[in-house]
Protein backbone atom coordinates (compact mmCIF):
# COMPACT_ATOMS: atom_id res chain seq x y z
CA UNK A 1 0.00 0.00 0.00
CA UNK A 2 1.51 3.63 -0.77
CA UNK A 3 1.93 6.25 1.76
CA UNK A 4 -0.83 8.28 2.18
CA UNK A 5 -0.09 11.54 0.70
CA UNK A 6 -2.30 13.31 2.46
CA UNK A 7 -1.18 12.15 6.18
CA UNK A 8 2.62 12.72 5.01
CA UNK A 9 3.20 15.34 2.57
CA UNK A 10 -0.08 17.82 2.65
CA UNK A 11 -1.03 17.64 5.90
CA UNK A 12 -4.13 19.06 7.64
CA UNK A 13 -4.43 23.02 7.32
CA UNK A 14 -7.18 23.65 8.75
CA UNK A 15 -10.30 21.81 11.35
CA UNK A 16 -13.51 21.64 9.30
CA UNK A 17 -14.92 24.36 11.71
CA UNK A 18 -12.34 27.09 10.86
CA UNK A 19 -12.67 28.44 7.66
CA UNK A 20 -14.57 31.72 7.10
CA UNK A 21 -14.61 34.30 4.00
CA UNK A 22 -11.58 35.84 4.68
CA UNK A 23 -10.07 32.14 3.28
CA UNK A 24 -11.74 32.45 0.20
CA UNK A 25 -8.72 31.83 -2.56
CA UNK A 26 -6.40 29.56 -0.34
CA UNK A 27 -5.41 26.30 -1.22
CA UNK A 28 -6.32 24.04 2.43
CA UNK A 29 -6.12 20.70 3.67
CA UNK A 30 -9.51 19.16 6.12
CA UNK A 31 -9.78 15.67 7.28
CA UNK A 32 -12.83 14.11 9.02
CA UNK A 33 -16.27 11.82 8.34
CA UNK A 34 -18.74 12.46 5.91
CA UNK A 35 -21.54 13.54 7.55
CA UNK A 36 -23.70 13.45 4.68
CA UNK A 37 -23.80 13.15 0.94
CA UNK A 38 -25.76 14.87 -1.61
CA UNK A 39 -25.57 14.76 -5.87
CA UNK A 40 -26.56 17.60 -7.54
CA UNK A 41 -26.36 18.19 -11.62
CA UNK A 42 -22.97 16.21 -12.05
CA UNK A 43 -21.56 18.25 -8.56
CA UNK A 44 -21.08 15.61 -5.75
CA UNK A 45 -21.78 17.98 -2.59
CA UNK A 46 -20.57 16.48 0.94
CA UNK A 47 -20.63 17.82 4.22
CA UNK A 48 -17.23 16.54 6.40
CA UNK A 49 -17.30 16.67 10.03
CA UNK A 50 -14.86 17.07 13.00
CA UNK A 51 -14.92 18.37 16.36
CA UNK A 52 -14.72 21.86 15.47
CA UNK A 53 -17.25 21.63 13.31
CA UNK A 54 -18.54 20.92 9.40
CA UNK A 55 -17.28 22.46 6.16
CA UNK A 56 -18.92 21.75 2.73
CA UNK A 57 -17.35 19.99 0.06
CA UNK A 58 -18.13 20.06 -3.45
CA UNK A 59 -16.57 17.74 -6.19
CA UNK A 60 -16.67 18.26 -9.60
CA UNK A 61 -14.99 16.45 -12.71
CA UNK A 62 -14.09 20.52 -13.87
CA UNK A 63 -12.11 20.80 -10.20
CA UNK A 64 -10.63 17.43 -10.57
CA UNK A 65 -11.99 14.61 -12.28
CA UNK A 66 -10.39 11.96 -10.06
CA UNK A 67 -11.55 13.43 -7.01
CA UNK A 68 -14.99 13.66 -8.17
CA UNK A 69 -14.72 9.85 -9.41
CA UNK A 70 -13.72 8.62 -5.72
CA UNK A 71 -16.20 11.24 -4.48
CA UNK A 72 -19.23 8.93 -6.24
CA UNK A 73 -18.12 6.30 -3.87
CA UNK A 74 -18.40 8.17 -0.43
CA UNK A 75 -20.95 7.57 1.77
CA UNK A 76 -21.78 8.46 5.53
CA UNK A 77 -19.28 7.79 8.43
CA UNK A 78 -16.01 7.20 5.67
CA UNK A 79 -13.13 9.31 7.09
CA UNK A 80 -11.55 11.21 4.70
CA UNK A 81 -8.75 13.48 3.75
CA UNK A 82 -9.61 16.53 0.72
CA UNK A 83 -7.65 19.53 -0.65
CA UNK A 84 -9.08 22.47 -2.12
CA UNK A 85 -9.82 25.70 -3.05
CA UNK A 86 -12.07 27.46 -0.41
CA UNK A 87 -14.53 29.19 -3.06
CA UNK A 88 -17.57 31.86 -1.32
CA UNK A 89 -20.77 30.67 -1.19
CA UNK A 90 -22.17 33.87 -2.64
CA UNK A 91 -25.59 34.72 -1.59
CA UNK A 92 -25.67 30.64 -1.24
CA UNK A 93 -24.84 30.94 2.59
CA UNK A 94 -25.81 28.11 5.23
CA UNK A 95 -26.21 31.00 8.36
CA UNK A 96 -26.93 28.01 10.60
CA UNK A 97 -23.09 26.66 10.47
CA UNK A 98 -20.17 28.82 11.49
CA UNK A 99 -18.13 27.99 8.03
CA UNK A 100 -21.77 28.67 6.11
CA UNK A 101 -20.32 31.63 4.02
CA UNK A 102 -17.88 29.22 2.46
CA UNK A 103 -17.16 25.92 0.54
CA UNK A 104 -14.19 24.18 -0.84
CA UNK A 105 -13.92 23.13 -4.62
CA UNK A 106 -12.25 19.56 -3.98
CA UNK A 107 -9.08 19.03 -5.92
CA UNK A 108 -7.86 15.55 -4.59
CA UNK A 109 -9.43 13.26 -2.39
CA UNK A 110 -8.60 10.41 -0.12
CA UNK A 111 -10.62 7.94 1.57
CA UNK A 112 -8.80 6.53 4.74
CA UNK A 113 -11.56 4.03 5.84
CA UNK A 114 -14.50 3.08 4.79
CA UNK A 115 -17.71 2.85 7.38
CA UNK A 116 -20.32 0.36 7.09
CA UNK A 117 -23.61 2.00 8.03
CA UNK A 118 -24.09 2.76 11.11
CA UNK A 119 -26.08 1.65 13.95
CA UNK A 120 -27.91 5.19 14.26
CA UNK A 121 -27.82 8.69 12.79
CA UNK A 122 -24.96 10.66 13.98
CA UNK A 123 -26.76 13.61 14.63
CA UNK A 124 -28.07 15.75 17.84
CA UNK A 125 -31.07 15.16 19.58
CA UNK A 126 -31.57 11.63 18.08
CA UNK A 127 -33.70 9.58 20.53
CA UNK A 128 -31.75 5.88 20.06
CA UNK A 129 -32.22 4.42 23.01
CA UNK A 130 -29.34 5.64 25.63
CA UNK A 131 -28.67 1.19 25.79
CA UNK A 132 -27.98 1.67 22.01
CA UNK A 133 -26.09 4.62 22.02
CA UNK A 134 -24.01 2.95 25.13
CA UNK A 135 -22.87 -0.06 23.02
CA UNK A 136 -21.79 2.30 20.48
CA UNK A 137 -20.37 4.61 22.78
CA UNK A 138 -17.19 5.67 20.31
CA UNK A 139 -20.10 6.28 17.58
CA UNK A 140 -22.31 8.30 20.37
CA UNK A 141 -19.23 10.76 21.17
CA UNK A 142 -18.99 11.43 17.44
CA UNK A 143 -22.39 13.13 17.94
CA UNK A 144 -21.66 17.08 18.13
CA UNK A 145 -23.55 17.46 21.23
CA UNK A 146 -21.47 14.50 23.07
CA UNK A 147 -18.23 16.53 21.23
CA UNK A 148 -19.53 20.18 22.91
CA UNK A 149 -19.54 18.06 26.62
CA UNK A 150 -16.20 16.69 26.48
CA UNK A 151 -14.79 19.84 24.91
CA UNK A 152 -16.24 21.83 28.41
CA UNK A 153 -14.82 18.87 30.30
CA UNK A 154 -10.86 19.74 29.16
CA UNK A 155 -11.41 23.08 29.83
CA UNK A 156 -12.74 22.28 33.56
CA UNK A 157 -9.35 20.69 34.24
CA UNK A 158 -7.42 23.20 32.74
CA UNK A 159 -8.76 25.68 34.57
CA UNK A 160 -9.20 24.14 38.24
CA UNK A 161 -4.89 23.61 37.69
CA UNK A 162 -3.99 27.24 36.45
CA UNK A 163 -6.57 28.55 39.64
CA UNK A 164 -4.90 26.20 42.16
CA UNK A 165 -1.32 26.23 40.99
CA UNK A 166 -1.73 30.19 41.36
CA UNK A 167 -3.16 29.57 45.08
CA UNK A 168 0.21 27.53 45.69
CA UNK A 169 -1.56 24.22 45.42
CA UNK A 170 0.47 21.16 44.91
CA UNK A 171 -1.03 18.45 42.26
CA UNK A 172 0.08 15.02 44.43
CA UNK A 173 -1.66 11.46 43.50
CA UNK A 174 -2.78 8.85 46.33
CA UNK A 175 -3.23 5.73 46.15
CA UNK A 176 -6.41 3.84 44.42
CA UNK A 177 -6.20 0.39 46.32
CA UNK A 178 -6.12 0.89 50.09
CA UNK A 179 -7.02 -0.49 53.06
CA UNK A 180 -10.70 -1.58 53.68
CA UNK A 181 -12.59 0.33 56.71
CA UNK A 182 -15.95 -0.50 57.34
CA UNK A 183 -18.55 2.63 57.77
CA UNK A 184 -19.06 5.42 55.38
CA UNK A 185 -19.54 4.15 51.01
CA UNK A 186 -19.45 0.56 50.52
CA UNK A 187 -16.24 -0.25 48.31
CA UNK A 188 -15.33 -1.87 46.07
CA UNK A 189 -12.58 -4.92 46.64
CA UNK A 190 -9.53 -6.37 44.98
CA UNK A 191 -8.10 -9.74 45.79
CA UNK A 192 -4.95 -9.71 46.52
CA UNK A 193 -2.82 -12.99 44.63
CA UNK A 194 0.52 -12.22 46.36
CA UNK A 195 -1.34 -12.33 50.06
CA UNK A 196 -4.23 -14.98 49.73
CA UNK A 197 -7.30 -14.57 51.35
CA UNK A 198 -6.48 -10.25 51.53
CA UNK A 199 -8.20 -7.71 49.77
CA UNK A 200 -7.44 -4.17 48.90
CA UNK A 201 -10.43 -1.51 48.95
CA UNK A 202 -10.62 0.60 46.07
CA UNK A 203 -10.57 4.32 47.65
CA UNK A 204 -13.92 5.59 47.81
CA UNK A 205 -12.06 9.41 48.09
CA UNK A 206 -8.54 10.09 48.91
CA UNK A 207 -9.56 11.32 52.58
CA UNK A 208 -7.19 9.95 54.93
CA UNK A 209 -4.35 10.26 52.35
CA UNK A 210 -4.92 14.23 51.80
CA UNK A 211 -4.91 14.34 55.68
CA UNK A 212 -1.63 13.17 55.75
CA UNK A 213 -0.14 15.02 53.41
CA UNK A 214 -0.81 18.01 55.83
CA UNK A 215 0.79 16.20 58.58
CA UNK A 216 3.69 15.72 56.11
CA UNK A 217 4.17 19.37 55.46
CA UNK A 218 3.12 19.72 52.17
CA UNK A 219 0.45 22.83 53.21
CA UNK A 220 -1.75 22.53 50.06
CA UNK A 221 -2.46 20.13 47.85
CA UNK A 222 -5.11 18.84 45.59
CA UNK A 223 -5.71 16.24 43.12
CA UNK A 224 -8.44 15.89 40.18
CA UNK A 225 -8.85 11.96 41.08
CA UNK A 226 -11.22 9.11 40.36
CA UNK A 227 -13.13 7.27 43.57
CA UNK A 228 -15.05 4.23 43.59
CA UNK A 229 -18.22 4.21 45.48
CA UNK A 230 -20.35 0.81 45.51
CA UNK A 231 -23.61 2.60 45.68
CA UNK A 232 -27.12 1.98 44.48
CA UNK A 233 -26.92 3.71 41.17
CA UNK A 234 -29.20 7.50 39.78
CA UNK A 235 -28.69 9.83 37.65
CA UNK A 236 -26.68 11.72 39.50
CA UNK A 237 -24.36 9.07 40.68
CA UNK A 238 -21.85 6.70 39.25
CA UNK A 239 -19.73 3.67 40.57
CA UNK A 240 -16.52 5.58 39.48
CA UNK A 241 -16.76 9.21 39.23
CA UNK A 242 -14.03 12.10 39.15
CA UNK A 243 -13.02 14.40 42.58
CA UNK A 244 -11.46 17.30 42.42
CA UNK A 245 -10.06 17.21 45.92
CA UNK A 246 -8.24 20.18 48.03
CA UNK A 247 -6.90 19.87 51.82
CA UNK A 248 -5.21 23.05 53.28
CA UNK A 249 -3.47 23.37 56.28
CA UNK A 250 -3.85 26.42 58.79
CA UNK A 251 -7.27 27.80 57.47
CA UNK A 252 -10.87 27.78 58.85
CA UNK A 253 -14.23 27.91 56.60
CA UNK A 254 -13.81 31.17 55.13
CA UNK A 255 -10.54 30.16 54.20
CA UNK A 256 -11.47 27.32 52.13
CA UNK A 257 -14.08 28.40 51.01
CA UNK A 258 -12.94 31.67 49.65
CA UNK A 259 -10.27 29.80 47.51
CA UNK A 260 -13.18 27.47 45.96
CA UNK A 261 -15.15 30.77 45.34
CA UNK A 262 -12.57 31.94 43.25
CA UNK A 263 -11.87 28.50 41.65
CA UNK A 264 -15.61 28.80 40.65
CA UNK A 265 -15.69 32.02 39.29
CA UNK A 266 -12.34 31.27 36.93
CA UNK A 267 -14.06 27.92 36.02
CA UNK A 268 -17.19 29.09 35.07
CA UNK A 269 -15.55 32.18 32.87
CA UNK A 270 -12.50 29.74 31.41
CA UNK A 271 -15.74 26.94 30.74
CA UNK A 272 -18.47 28.70 29.55
CA UNK A 273 -17.40 32.21 29.42
CA UNK A 274 -20.03 33.19 32.20
CA UNK A 275 -19.42 35.99 35.04
CA UNK A 276 -20.49 34.05 38.38
CA UNK A 277 -20.24 36.98 41.48
CA UNK A 278 -18.82 35.91 44.72
CA UNK A 279 -19.01 35.78 47.56
CA UNK A 280 -21.83 32.82 47.53
CA UNK A 281 -25.02 33.26 49.69
CA UNK A 282 -24.32 31.11 52.87
CA UNK A 283 -27.22 29.20 55.02
CA UNK A 284 -27.65 27.44 57.54
CA UNK A 285 -28.32 23.44 57.57
CA UNK A 286 -31.28 23.95 60.03
CA UNK A 287 -32.84 26.59 58.07
CA UNK A 288 -32.26 25.36 54.56
CA UNK A 289 -34.62 21.92 55.55
CA UNK A 290 -37.25 24.54 57.73
CA UNK A 291 -37.33 26.21 54.87
CA UNK A 292 -37.28 24.48 52.02
CA UNK A 293 -37.29 20.75 53.58
CA UNK A 294 -33.90 19.33 52.01
CA UNK A 295 -29.80 20.52 52.75
CA UNK A 296 -29.54 21.21 48.96
CA UNK A 297 -32.06 24.11 48.17
CA UNK A 298 -32.45 25.25 44.62
CA UNK A 299 -33.01 29.10 44.89
CA UNK A 300 -33.75 29.36 41.57
CA UNK A 301 -36.83 29.94 42.47
CA UNK A 302 -38.68 31.50 45.66
CA UNK A 303 -41.57 29.47 47.00
CA UNK A 304 -40.53 28.46 51.12
CA UNK A 305 -42.13 26.50 53.10
CA UNK A 306 -43.52 27.43 56.21
CA UNK A 307 -43.87 25.73 59.74
CA UNK A 308 -47.63 25.95 61.30
CA UNK A 309 -47.49 23.25 63.65
CA UNK A 310 -47.94 25.89 66.62
CA UNK A 311 -51.22 27.09 65.02
CA UNK A 312 -52.30 23.65 63.31
CA UNK A 313 -52.16 21.76 66.75
CA UNK A 314 -55.17 22.47 68.18
CA UNK A 315 -57.22 23.32 64.92
CA UNK A 316 -59.73 20.67 65.01
CA UNK A 317 -58.50 18.87 62.03
CA UNK A 318 -57.86 15.60 63.52
CA UNK A 319 -55.14 14.98 61.06
CA UNK A 320 -53.05 18.43 62.17
CA UNK A 321 -53.99 17.59 65.69
CA UNK A 322 -52.79 13.45 65.67
CA UNK A 323 -49.51 14.12 64.27
CA UNK A 324 -49.03 17.45 66.88
CA UNK A 325 -49.99 15.19 69.69
CA UNK A 326 -47.58 12.68 68.61
CA UNK A 327 -44.33 14.34 68.45
CA UNK A 328 -44.70 15.60 64.76
CA UNK A 329 -45.14 18.90 62.92
CA UNK A 330 -46.97 20.82 59.87
CA UNK A 331 -45.21 22.04 57.28
CA UNK A 332 -47.10 23.76 54.78
CA UNK A 333 -46.47 25.68 51.11
CA UNK A 334 -48.60 28.24 49.85
CA UNK A 335 -48.97 28.52 45.94
CA UNK A 336 -49.33 31.95 45.28
CA UNK A 337 -51.74 33.43 42.61
CA UNK A 338 -51.39 32.31 39.59
CA UNK A 339 -50.20 29.35 40.20
CA UNK A 340 -52.44 28.01 42.71
CA UNK A 341 -55.57 28.56 40.14
CA UNK A 342 -53.54 27.10 37.47
CA UNK A 343 -53.28 23.64 39.72
CA UNK A 344 -56.64 21.45 39.00
CA UNK A 345 -59.00 19.30 41.59
CA UNK A 346 -57.16 16.31 39.80
CA UNK A 347 -53.36 18.10 39.63
CA UNK A 348 -53.79 18.34 43.74
CA UNK A 349 -55.12 15.45 44.53
CA UNK A 350 -52.68 13.69 42.40
CA UNK A 351 -49.85 15.02 44.91
CA UNK A 352 -50.85 12.74 47.39
CA UNK A 353 -49.58 9.64 44.96
CA UNK A 354 -46.44 12.09 44.31
CA UNK A 355 -45.87 12.27 48.02
CA UNK A 356 -46.50 8.51 49.04
CA UNK A 357 -42.56 7.08 48.52
CA UNK A 358 -41.56 9.60 50.72
CA UNK A 359 -43.68 7.85 53.70
CA UNK A 360 -46.61 9.93 54.01
CA UNK A 361 -50.37 9.35 54.46
CA UNK A 362 -51.38 12.23 51.99
CA UNK A 363 -51.40 15.98 50.73
CA UNK A 364 -53.86 17.85 52.14
CA UNK A 365 -54.89 20.65 50.25
CA UNK A 366 -57.38 24.03 50.69
CA UNK A 367 -57.96 26.61 48.46
CA UNK A 368 -58.46 30.82 49.95
CA UNK A 369 -61.27 32.29 48.77
CA UNK A 370 -62.14 35.80 49.51
CA UNK A 371 -61.53 36.97 53.62
CA UNK A 372 -59.53 34.11 53.73
CA UNK A 373 -62.17 31.51 53.84
CA UNK A 374 -60.94 28.07 52.99
CA UNK A 375 -62.21 25.25 50.68
CA UNK A 376 -61.06 21.83 50.84
CA UNK A 377 -60.59 19.23 52.78
CA UNK A 378 -59.61 20.77 56.56
CA UNK A 379 -61.77 23.46 56.05
CA UNK A 380 -64.60 22.35 57.89
CA UNK A 381 -62.85 20.84 60.91
CA UNK A 382 -60.55 23.67 61.29
CA UNK A 383 -61.24 26.13 63.66
CA UNK A 384 -61.53 30.20 62.72
CA UNK A 385 -58.56 31.34 64.88
CA UNK A 386 -56.37 28.59 63.46
CA UNK A 387 -57.45 29.24 59.98
CA UNK A 388 -56.81 32.98 60.91
CA UNK A 389 -53.47 32.05 62.16
CA UNK A 390 -52.19 29.93 59.29
CA UNK A 391 -53.17 32.49 56.45
CA UNK A 392 -51.33 34.98 58.66
CA UNK A 393 -48.10 33.02 58.91
CA UNK A 394 -48.21 32.29 55.72
CA UNK A 395 -49.46 35.48 54.24
CA UNK A 396 -52.22 33.41 52.02
CA UNK A 397 -54.41 35.53 50.36
CA UNK A 398 -57.39 35.14 48.02
CA UNK A 399 -56.70 33.40 44.72
CA UNK A 400 -53.95 31.25 46.42
CA UNK A 401 -53.52 27.05 47.43
CA UNK A 402 -51.82 26.10 50.16
CA UNK A 403 -50.60 22.39 50.67
CA UNK A 404 -50.34 20.71 54.19
CA UNK A 405 -48.31 17.95 54.96
CA UNK A 406 -48.51 16.79 59.31
CA UNK A 407 -45.75 13.79 59.97
CA UNK A 408 -42.87 13.60 62.02
CA UNK A 409 -40.21 16.63 61.11
CA UNK A 410 -37.73 14.77 58.92
CA UNK A 411 -40.56 13.34 56.84
CA UNK A 412 -42.71 16.04 56.18
CA UNK A 413 -39.90 18.43 55.84
CA UNK A 414 -38.61 15.81 52.85
CA UNK A 415 -41.68 15.44 51.86
CA UNK A 416 -43.01 19.53 51.35
CA UNK A 417 -39.63 20.12 49.83
CA UNK A 418 -39.59 17.14 46.91
CA UNK A 419 -43.54 18.79 46.50
CA UNK A 420 -41.53 22.19 46.31
CA UNK A 421 -39.51 21.22 43.62
CA UNK A 422 -41.95 19.68 41.49
CA UNK A 423 -44.47 22.56 42.06
CA UNK A 424 -41.03 24.89 40.97
CA UNK A 425 -41.64 22.29 37.85
CA UNK A 426 -44.83 21.94 36.84
CA UNK A 427 -45.80 26.04 37.14
CA UNK A 428 -42.47 26.81 35.58
CA UNK A 429 -41.35 28.70 38.28
CA UNK A 430 -37.43 27.95 38.02
CA UNK A 431 -35.45 30.77 35.95
CA UNK A 432 -33.57 28.39 33.50
CA UNK A 433 -30.68 30.03 32.95
CA UNK A 434 -29.78 31.54 36.47
CA UNK A 435 -26.53 29.97 38.60
CA UNK A 436 -27.41 30.29 42.24
CA UNK A 437 -24.88 29.17 44.69
CA UNK A 438 -25.33 28.24 47.98
CA UNK A 439 -22.92 27.56 51.28
CA UNK A 440 -24.86 25.49 53.26
CA UNK A 441 -23.35 25.25 56.80
CA UNK A 442 -23.67 24.06 60.66
CA UNK A 443 -24.12 20.26 59.57
CA UNK A 444 -24.88 18.43 62.60
CA UNK A 445 -22.03 16.46 63.01
CA UNK A 446 -23.78 12.72 63.75
CA UNK A 447 -26.81 11.28 62.56
CA UNK A 448 -28.58 8.45 63.85
CA UNK A 449 -28.08 5.13 61.58
CA UNK A 450 -30.17 2.19 60.85
CA UNK A 451 -29.72 0.09 64.03
CA UNK A 452 -30.17 3.70 66.05
CA UNK A 453 -26.52 4.29 67.09
CA UNK A 454 -24.91 7.55 65.96
CA UNK A 455 -23.13 7.06 62.65
CA UNK A 456 -20.70 10.20 61.34
CA UNK A 457 -22.69 12.52 58.69
CA UNK A 458 -20.14 13.62 57.21
CA UNK A 459 -16.53 11.40 58.45
CA UNK A 460 -15.20 10.97 61.57
CA UNK A 461 -12.48 12.91 60.83
CA UNK A 462 -15.06 16.42 60.86
CA UNK A 463 -14.37 19.13 63.90
CA UNK A 464 -17.18 19.48 65.85
CA UNK A 465 -18.04 23.38 66.10
CA UNK A 466 -16.24 24.43 68.99
CA UNK A 467 -18.86 25.97 71.15
CA UNK A 468 -20.81 22.61 70.66
CA UNK A 469 -17.50 20.53 72.47
CA UNK A 470 -19.20 19.94 76.04
CA UNK A 471 -22.55 18.30 74.77
CA UNK A 472 -20.02 15.26 72.47
CA UNK A 473 -20.99 13.17 75.30
CA UNK A 474 -24.37 14.51 77.00
CA UNK A 475 -26.03 15.59 73.73
CA UNK A 476 -24.33 14.12 70.65
CA UNK A 477 -27.75 15.15 68.18
CA UNK A 478 -26.99 19.03 69.09
CA UNK A 479 -23.70 19.23 68.19
CA UNK A 480 -23.14 21.04 64.87
CA UNK A 481 -19.63 20.07 62.44
CA UNK A 482 -17.46 22.52 61.04
CA UNK A 483 -18.73 20.71 57.65
CA UNK A 484 -19.96 23.30 54.71
CA UNK A 485 -21.83 21.85 51.16
CA UNK A 486 -21.19 24.09 48.17
CA UNK A 487 -24.92 23.85 46.53
CA UNK A 488 -25.77 24.92 43.05
CA UNK A 489 -28.92 24.92 42.02
CA UNK A 490 -30.26 22.15 43.74
CA UNK A 491 -27.33 20.05 43.23
CA UNK A 492 -24.70 19.05 45.55
CA UNK A 493 -21.56 19.86 44.26
CA UNK A 494 -18.97 19.95 46.99
CA UNK A 495 -18.69 18.68 50.09
CA UNK A 496 -16.50 19.30 53.03
CA UNK A 497 -14.97 20.10 56.78
CA UNK A 498 -12.37 21.65 59.16
CA UNK A 499 -10.87 18.42 60.19
CA UNK A 500 -9.97 17.25 63.63
CA UNK A 501 -6.37 17.91 64.55
CA UNK A 502 -6.18 17.30 68.09
CA UNK A 503 -5.95 13.48 69.39
CA UNK A 504 -8.27 13.80 72.36
CA UNK A 505 -11.15 15.60 70.66
CA UNK A 506 -10.64 12.87 67.77
CA UNK A 507 -10.77 10.13 70.68
CA UNK A 508 -14.04 11.86 72.30
CA UNK A 509 -15.80 11.85 68.90
CA UNK A 510 -15.05 7.96 68.59
CA UNK A 511 -16.18 7.26 71.45
CA UNK A 512 -19.67 9.39 71.25
CA UNK A 513 -19.40 7.11 67.29
CA UNK A 514 -19.47 3.78 69.73
CA UNK A 515 -15.80 3.28 68.70
CA UNK A 516 -13.40 1.58 71.38
CA UNK A 517 -10.10 2.96 71.75
CA UNK A 518 -8.68 -0.78 70.40
CA UNK A 519 -11.66 -0.41 67.28
CA UNK A 520 -10.28 3.49 66.13
CA UNK A 521 -6.86 1.51 66.13
CA UNK A 522 -7.12 -1.07 64.01
CA UNK A 523 -9.77 1.27 61.48
CA UNK A 524 -7.66 4.39 61.36
CA UNK A 525 -4.21 3.55 63.48
CA UNK A 526 -2.23 4.64 60.84
CA UNK A 527 -3.98 8.25 60.87
CA UNK A 528 -4.15 8.02 65.02
CA UNK A 529 -0.29 7.41 64.94
CA UNK A 530 0.37 10.29 62.12
CA UNK A 531 -1.52 12.60 64.40
CA UNK A 532 0.90 12.38 67.28
CA UNK A 533 3.84 14.47 65.43
CA UNK A 534 2.39 17.45 65.33
CA UNK A 535 -0.64 17.83 62.26
CA UNK A 536 -0.76 21.17 61.67
CA UNK A 537 -4.89 22.79 61.93
CA UNK A 538 -6.14 22.21 58.05
CA UNK A 539 -9.39 21.50 56.20
CA UNK A 540 -10.76 20.84 52.60
CA UNK A 541 -13.45 20.13 50.76
CA UNK A 542 -13.95 17.72 46.95
CA UNK A 543 -16.12 18.80 44.02
CA UNK A 544 -18.15 15.87 42.20
CA UNK A 545 -16.20 17.24 38.84
CA UNK A 546 -18.85 15.05 36.79
CA UNK A 547 -21.56 17.24 38.69
CA UNK A 548 -20.17 20.26 37.81
CA UNK A 549 -19.72 19.33 34.10
CA UNK A 550 -22.97 18.26 33.85
CA UNK A 551 -24.21 21.74 35.18
CA UNK A 552 -21.81 23.44 33.04
CA UNK A 553 -23.14 21.65 30.03
CA UNK A 554 -26.65 22.00 31.09
CA UNK A 555 -26.93 17.72 30.41
CA UNK A 556 -29.90 15.72 32.33
CA UNK A 557 -27.53 12.62 33.50
CA UNK A 558 -23.77 12.18 34.66
CA UNK A 559 -23.75 9.47 31.55
CA UNK A 560 -23.93 12.61 29.06
CA UNK A 561 -20.91 13.69 30.38
CA UNK A 562 -18.79 10.76 31.60
CA UNK A 563 -16.67 9.04 28.08
CA UNK A 564 -17.41 5.43 28.86
CA UNK A 565 -20.33 5.56 31.47
CA UNK A 566 -21.74 2.09 33.67
CA UNK A 567 -25.67 1.70 33.27
CA UNK A 568 -27.93 1.68 36.39
CA UNK A 569 -26.63 -1.88 37.17
CA UNK A 570 -23.50 -0.99 36.56
CA UNK A 571 -22.51 -2.57 33.73
CA UNK A 572 -20.70 -1.05 31.03
CA UNK A 573 -22.72 -2.17 27.92
CA UNK A 574 -20.01 -1.67 25.36
CA UNK A 575 -17.17 -4.23 26.80
CA UNK A 576 -20.03 -5.72 28.63
CA UNK A 577 -17.86 -5.38 31.64
CA UNK A 578 -18.46 -7.27 34.79
CA UNK A 579 -17.63 -10.49 33.02
CA UNK A 580 -17.29 -13.76 34.62
CA UNK A 581 -14.25 -15.18 35.39
CA UNK A 582 -11.87 -18.35 34.46
CA UNK A 583 -11.41 -21.02 37.09
CA UNK A 584 -7.54 -20.44 36.71
CA UNK A 585 -7.97 -16.78 37.46
CA UNK A 586 -10.21 -17.73 40.64
CA UNK A 587 -7.53 -20.48 41.74
CA UNK A 588 -4.66 -17.50 41.85
CA UNK A 589 -6.63 -15.86 44.11
CA UNK A 590 -7.73 -17.95 46.53
CA UNK A 591 -11.00 -17.58 45.78
CA UNK A 592 -14.06 -19.93 45.21
CA UNK A 593 -17.49 -18.89 43.64
CA UNK A 594 -20.34 -19.93 44.96
CA UNK A 595 -22.87 -20.80 42.84
P1 LIG B 1 -18.42 13.56 49.48
O1 LIG B 1 -18.70 12.14 49.78
O2 LIG B 1 -19.46 14.57 49.85
O3 LIG B 1 -17.11 14.07 50.22
O4 LIG B 1 -18.10 13.70 47.93
C1 LIG B 1 -17.76 14.94 47.35
C2 LIG B 1 -18.57 15.20 46.09
O5 LIG B 1 -18.45 14.14 45.17
C3 LIG B 1 -19.65 13.99 44.41
N1 LIG B 1 -20.09 12.57 44.47
C4 LIG B 1 -20.45 11.81 43.41
N2 LIG B 1 -20.53 12.11 42.10
C5 LIG B 1 -20.91 11.13 41.25
N3 LIG B 1 -21.20 9.87 41.62
C6 LIG B 1 -21.15 9.51 42.93
N4 LIG B 1 -21.41 8.24 43.27
C7 LIG B 1 -20.76 10.51 43.89
N5 LIG B 1 -20.59 10.53 45.24
C8 LIG B 1 -20.18 11.77 45.57
C9 LIG B 1 -20.65 14.95 44.98
C10 LIG B 1 -20.07 15.29 46.34
O6 LIG B 1 -20.42 16.60 46.73
N6 LIG B 1 -13.77 13.13 51.41
C11 LIG B 1 -14.95 13.98 51.34
C12 LIG B 1 -14.61 15.40 50.95
C13 LIG B 1 -13.93 16.20 52.05
O7 LIG B 1 -14.37 16.16 53.22
O8 LIG B 1 -12.96 16.91 51.72
C14 LIG B 1 -15.90 13.41 50.30
O9 LIG B 1 -15.60 12.50 49.54
O10 LIG B 1 -20.71 16.11 44.17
Amino acid sequence: MAASEFLTTLKRTHTCGQLRAGDVGNDVVLMGWVDSRRDHGGRVFIDLRDRDGITQVVFGPDYDAAAHALAGELRGEFCIGVRGKVISRGTNINPKIPTGTIELEATSLEIFSRSETPPFQIEDGIDTAEAIRLKHRDLDLRRPELQKNFIVRSKIYQSVRNTLTEERFLELETPFMGKYTPGGARNFLVPSRLNPHHFYALAESPQLYKQLFMVAGMDRYFQIVRCFRDEDLRQDRQPEFTQIDLELSFVVEEDVQRVVEKLIVALWKDAIGADITAPFQRMTYDEAMSKYGVDKPDLRFDLPLGDITEAAGTSGFKVFDDAVAAGGIVKALRIPAPGGEKLSRKDLDGLTDFAKPYGVRGVAYVRVNEGGAWQGAPAKATSESARTAINTRLGAVAGDVILFVADKAKTANTTMGAIRLEMGRRLDLIQKDAWRFLWVTDFPLFERGDAGNWVASHHPFTSPKLEDLPHLESDPGRVRARAYDLVLNGNEIAGGSIRIHQAEVQARAFRALGLSDDEARAKFGFLLEAFKYGPPPHGGIAFGLDRLAMLLCGADSLRDVIAFPKTQKGTDLMTEAPVEIQQKQLDELHITIKK
